[in-house]
């Protein structure tokens, strides 16, 4: 059985998905494991450790993807990319399937069985299969240092004798897995550090990592979570109130950091350009969500923005593919728990059991035919 990682052709993914860790164990399961010729580069893992490890280099993406049984990539394949592959190959990315279902049926159309890691049921036995976990733990990490970067202050208060200086306010918004990590990153920088959140039960959480929690309406959020652990769309109500509730606070924040995300809707607005307008010249905010549409009004996907009073708003792509190393073991990492437990040691195969969740739950094409509840509209 031939599994492929290809080069990633989306514009500034750095990432790849494959470690050398990875290779080594699928090897051990008697694959055939072949990595595009420079894949790893801008990750900084070379062609060298995949070969060391008991991969094959392919000269080029055909090369790679000809007959390969398993394609495992970051973004979902391009067009091109479908072309290559064979009927019946199984694919596994971040497919961005709940907004990209043109992209799904084509590669339906393909005859190719596709998993969108993204869609992974959020129960304990997936965690370490959750590349969205994974990729956003370091983006939150790394939300705070670019923020810092721009930032012209100091983070932690500094007793100097030639005065003293004042922590640096920090507030994270939207308290899911990049938000915890930034609250943990910020603090560790001796940030004052404040959040807030549409799920009562960050409350706990960013009190355990030493912040302050903002409250906006405690009636509303009771019911602010789905079963699966995310957010609700909010009503309207709730909005206003959370703006008026953030606009208080905004004004004395140095660094504001956004992460709010609504799985396959476009991401709140939070920071109004009124909010990012009352903030200190030097004031920096991070929108985490600027690829959903972005949380502050203004933000530019790719872009530092700097507003009228000098606030600058970062909008970075792509926040894992800045750290590609790290971000592309753990996303190998995520793959590799994905498939072992279907993997049939025998016959050097792998065979997925349909009725686990794991499958079921992220499996959106299959012979020829889109087959996610969420995308079917079938969904029960
Ligand atoms: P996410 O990336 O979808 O959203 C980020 C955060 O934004 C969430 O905490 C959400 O509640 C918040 N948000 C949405 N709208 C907002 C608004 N209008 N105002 C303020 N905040 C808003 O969420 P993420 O990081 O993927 O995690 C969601 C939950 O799932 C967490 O509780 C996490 O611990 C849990 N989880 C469970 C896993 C498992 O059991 N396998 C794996 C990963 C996460």
């Amino acid at each position: 059985m031939k599994i492929a990682i290809p080069k990633e052709l989306h514009q500034g993914e750095t990432r790849i998905a494959a470690s050398a860790e990875m290779v080594k164990k699928l090897v051990g399961f008697g694959f055939d494991v072949t990595v595009e010729k420079g894949a790893g580069a801008a990750a900084s893992i070379t062609d060298k450790e995949f070969k060391d490890a008991g991969a094959s280099i392919a000269a080029s993406a055909s090369a790679a993807l000809k007959d390969a049984d398993v394609v495992l990539k970051i973004q979902r394949p391009s067009a091109d990319e479908i072309k290559l592959m064979k009927k019946g190959a199984v694919v596994c990315a971040h497919m961005s399937a709940l907004t990209e279902k043109a992209d799904m049926e084509a590669m339906a159309k393909a005859g190719l069985t596709v998993f969108a890691m993204e869609l992974m049921p959020r129960i304990s036995r997936a965690q370490s299969m959750d590349i969205l976990s994974s990729q956003s733990n370091l983006a939150g990490y790394k939300s705070v240092l670019d923020a810092c970067s721009e930032y012209g202050s100091a983070m932690p208060m500094m007793m100097t004798a030639a005065g003293t200086i004042a922590p640096a306010k920090v507030f994270i918004m939207g308290v899911g897995v990049a938000g915890l990590q930034a609250i943990a990153t910020a603090k560790r920088l001796g940030a004052v550090v404040t959040a807030t959140d549409v799920r009562p039960a960050t409350r706990e959480q960013v009190e355990s990592l030493g912040g302050k929690f903002l409250t906006v309406d405690e009636e509303m959020e009771k019911d602010a979570e789905t079963d699966g652990g995310y957010a609700k769309q909010m009503p309207p109500e709730y909005f206003e109130k959370q703006k008026a509730v953030v606009a208080e606070h905004i004004k004395k924040q140095d660094i504001v950091i956004t992460t709010a995300l609504i799985p396959g809707r476009k991401a709140p607005i939070l920071v109004t350009k009124e909010m990012v307008a009352s903030m200190g010249a030097g004031s920096v905010l991070v929108d985490l969500a600027v690829e959903a549409g972005g949380n502050v009004e203004g933000s530019k996907l790719g872009k530092v923005v700097k507003a009228k009073n000098g606030a600058r708003i970062i909008g970075h792509a792509n926040v894992p593919g800045r750290l590609p190393k790290d971000a592309s073991q753990l996303f190998a990492k995520n793959l590799f728990n994905f498939l072992s437990p279907h993997v049939d040691k025998e016959a050097k195969t792998i065979n997925f059991d349909f009725e686990d969740e794991t499958v079921s739950g992220t499996c959106v094409c299959k012979d020829g035919a889109l087959v996610h509840p969420m995308l079917t509209g079938k969904e029960a």
